[in-house]
């Protein structure tokens, strides 16, 4: 785990804990007595810090949060006030990350030097965490309060040269940064630099006075305690202790601060989401399995979705070549390409020559036999089976036979479409989502023949795309939009009882969501959700003809200025929902006519209940059918996907957040006085029953090999 080794008067110590030298209870605990031995001997006049594996360290080891420490346990705050005690200059020799407690253990150190491609973070603030080792009381007396709270706030990724100009580094090195950390350590001559003994550093021009002012400037900068800002508030609390209190009390303050953040919700949620992004590639099989190298793609169809998957493809260094037989939506769709790099360009986040190469690797043409050497064909034409159908056999027919052939379809038959070729192992659904380029969701369909090599090419390359990958079964909706369909079912309900959308959605946004319901219909298509209750008019849809006479008044959302809500280009972006009561008045009417009795005294707190615990049943129905492989791949679909609040970790951890129980005793209740539509799922009821919950529910994953589902889920449940 630590490696030592001597070299002139400076003992160097290398962090070796793979995969990212986390700086676990277990590494500090042999760390200590290291600083002491050298902090007491004779021979070591400076101790110079680095880490193995192409990282100093990625901070604290969050697996540790979940145990309370006992008074034996060493932890990163120990390290630190060993180094801060000792009389001997400490150097930190940083190559790759320094993160979160590594970031703070650099900054007790005397001297601070990195190599060109290093980068300093305090990412605690996306667990719902603050630095809490000194991070929120050494950083100010380095750089100014105000420089301070931002990278804390934003988790800002410093790079070298930005951290040198600021400060944070005293040198950069081209070579080998523990050669340089040595050097560095005998130039320092023994002199000691403790940010403990300076004073935190007012930003130019702000006098003490005003001190107040800027805290309370940056509390309302930051969304409220009970929407996501819980951490934030307290992060500022402990900075504004660095100003006002002497360096030890401001410690004890962000000490308590951090302990109180770690036990709560928000960041038991977010730690979850940590960790189930990590655990989405883990399925049976897939490590043995390989990849396929994608050195040229391919995609049908030139519209929304395969323009922006096109896109997805040129930002990943692939060139790709896009089928499109029609010249008006070439047309459009060299626009949106141009325009978006313009716009990359514009805001300073890609060079022009950048987008200019990334642009020129998209090519358009109207002949599929120009795809015969691409290694993966994304399939975005109509939503129609016997379109695809017909898509698939030419592609059988004309793309060389090792390539993938993939369908972007949100709700049709993955093995319907891959029978119509002769490689259906070779058949996916790679289910992207609108704007494709900018979404960082993409779900990997599972056909019953589709291989583990192809399941690993389509994560690979959603790597290479910066997605976050989840896998499906293949089932109408797949994972998502198979929730989705419950979640706006209740809230169409809800409308038909005579409870207005726009209060609808207001709870929905109080609870966290950054769009209700029915904004998020008018968003996506008041169209394509009547499209979708033509094909299944047993979800999604609600009891009345409201779709039905909102399409026909061609409503179809922001696209044509009316849907649920009014649009008006005047008023401030021209997308915000304005409450239009002719809509209300639908609902009442159609309402009355399918004879639907109204309700429309629900509170706000029985709104959320309703959406969030219809998302709940039909996620644990999934896990059930093993259409999905965990709770936490759910969770993952709901927050990248369609915006569930990550403070309360996604669908499955929000039922235990609840208590499985409780959400379950309340499906009950909504049985008896909504009806029978509120079923609950097998795998909830079992698990409330036995008074568990889905985080530590055995899920089995056997084996997934010979299943036309995910995966063998849920079998041991039972
Ligand atoms: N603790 C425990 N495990 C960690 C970890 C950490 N701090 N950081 C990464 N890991 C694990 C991951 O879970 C993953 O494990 P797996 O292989 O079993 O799935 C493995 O390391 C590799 O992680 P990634 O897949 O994310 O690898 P990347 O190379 O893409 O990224 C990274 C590496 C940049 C270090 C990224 O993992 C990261 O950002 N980690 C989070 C760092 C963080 O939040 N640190 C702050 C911790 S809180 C703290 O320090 C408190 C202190 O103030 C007291
Ligand atoms: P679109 O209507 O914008 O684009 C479809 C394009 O395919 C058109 O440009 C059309 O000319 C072209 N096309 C039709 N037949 C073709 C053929 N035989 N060969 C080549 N090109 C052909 O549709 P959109 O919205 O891009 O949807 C495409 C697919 O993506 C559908 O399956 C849809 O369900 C799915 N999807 C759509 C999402 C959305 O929000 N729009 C989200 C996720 C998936």
């Amino acid at each position: 785990m630590i490696e030592t080794k001597d070299s002139n008067g400076v003992r160097v110590i290398t962090l070796d804990n793979p995969p990212v030298n986390a700086l676990s209870f277990a590494l500090c605990a042999q760390l200590l007595p290291l600083i002491e031995a050298a902090d007491g001997g004779r021979a070591v006049d400076a101790v110079v810090f680095t880490g193995a594996n192409g990282i100093f360290s990625g901070g604290a080891d969050v697996n540790d949060f979940t145990t309370e420490p006992g008074p034996e346990t060493k932890t990163i705050r120990d390290v630190i006030a060993a180094v801060e005690g000792s009389s001997k200059v400490f150097v930190v020799a940083i190559d790759g990350n320094a993160l979160g407690g590594a970031f703070e253990l650099s900054l007790v150190c005397d001297y601070r030097i990195a190599t060109k491609r290093s980068r300093l973070s305090f990412p605690e603030i996306q667990l719902g965490l603050l630095p809490g080792a000194g991070g929120t009381q050494r950083l100010p007396r380095l750089v100014d309060v105000q420089e301070a709270l931002q990278i804390m706030l934003k988790a800002v990724r410093i790079p070298a040269e930005e951290a040198l100009a600021k400060g944070i580094l005293d040198e950069i090195v081209d070579g080998d940064v523990v050669e340089a950390a040595i050097a560095l350590a005998h130039r320092s001559e023994g002199a000691k630099r403790r940010l403990s003994e300076r004073r935190a550093i007012l930003p130019k021009g702000v006098v003490p006075q005003a001190l107040p002012f800027l805290v309370s400037q940056a509390h309302k900068m930051v969304p409220p305690e009970e929407s996501g800002g819980y951490a934030a508030h307290k992060l500022i609390d402990a900075v504004e202790a660095a100003v006002t209190l002497p360096f030890k009390y401001g410690l004890a303050h962000e000490y308590r601060l951090f302990d109180e953040l770690v036990r709560s919700k928000p960041s038991l949620a977010l730690r979850h989401v940590f960790f189930a992004e990590r655990a989405l590639s883990k399925i049976p099989g897939l490590a043995e399995a390989e990849p396929r190298t994608v050195a040229k793609a391919g995609v049908i169809g030139g519209g929304t979705m395969g323009t922006g998957i096109a896109i997805c493809f040129a930002d990943a260094g692939i060139p790709v070549i896009v089928v499109e037989p029609v010249d008006a939506q070439v047309e459009r769709a060299k626009q949106t390409i141009f325009g978006m790099y313009a716009h990359q360009v514009q805001r300073g986040r890609l060079t022009q020559e950048e987008a200019w190469k990334r642009g020129q690797s998209i090519v358009f043409t109207a002949e599929y036999g120009e795809l015969a050497d691409c290694d993966l064909v994304v399939e975005a034409v109509f939503e129609s089976m016997d379109v695809k159908r017909e898509v698939f056999t030419k592609l059988d027919s004309v793309v060389k036979t090792s390539a993938i052939l993939a369908t972007n379809t949100s709700t049709l038959d993955i093995d319907e479409i891959a029978a119509a070729t002769r490689r259906p192992a070779q058949v996916l659904g790679m289910h992207f989502f609108a704007p494709a380029n900018i979404m960082k969701l993409l779900e990997v369909v599972r056909g019953k023949s589709s291989s583990l090599d192809a399941i690993a090419t389509a994560f690979a390359v959603g790597k290479s795309m910066r997605k976050v990958t989840v896998l499906s079964g293949n089932a109408f909706g797949f994972i998502g939009n198979r929730m989705l369909l419950d979640y706006v079912r209740e809230a169409l309900y809800m409308a038909e009882e005579g409870l207005p959308p726009y209060r609808i959605d207001a709870a929905m946004k109080g609870f966290g969501f950054p769009m209700g319901p029915f904004a998020m219909f008018d968003l996506s298509g008041v169209d394509v959700a009547w499209h979708i209750a033509q094909a299944r008019p047993d979800l999604g849809s609600g009891r009345t003809k409201v779709v039905q006479r909102l399409y026909e008044m061609k409503r179809f959302g922001q696209k044509t200025g009316a849907g649920y809500y009014r649009y008006d280009k005047s008023v401030g972006s021209g997308r915000e929902p304005i409450r239009d009561e002719s809509v209300e008045k639908l609902f009442a009417e159609e309402a009355q006519r399918a004879g639907i009795t109204q309700h429309p005294n629900v509170s706000d707190a029985e709104v959320v209940r309703r959406c969030t615990y219809a998302l709940i049943n039909a996620g644990a129905a999934l896990l059930e059918e093993g259409i999905a492989l965990r709770p936490g791949d759910i969770d993952i679909v709901y927050v990248y996907g369609y915006g569930f609040p990550p403070y309360h970790g996604g669908p499955m951890w929000y039922a235990d957040e609840s208590g499985v129980k409780n959400v379950y005793e309340t499906i009950l209740r909504f049985r008896e006085e909504l009806g029978d539509r509120w079923q609950p799922s097998r795998l909830l009821k079992e698990i409330a029953e036995r008074g568990g919950d889905f985080a530590t529910a055995r899920l089995s994953e056997a084996s997934v090999s010979d299943r036309s589902r995910t995966t063998e889920a849920v079998a041991s449940h039972a």
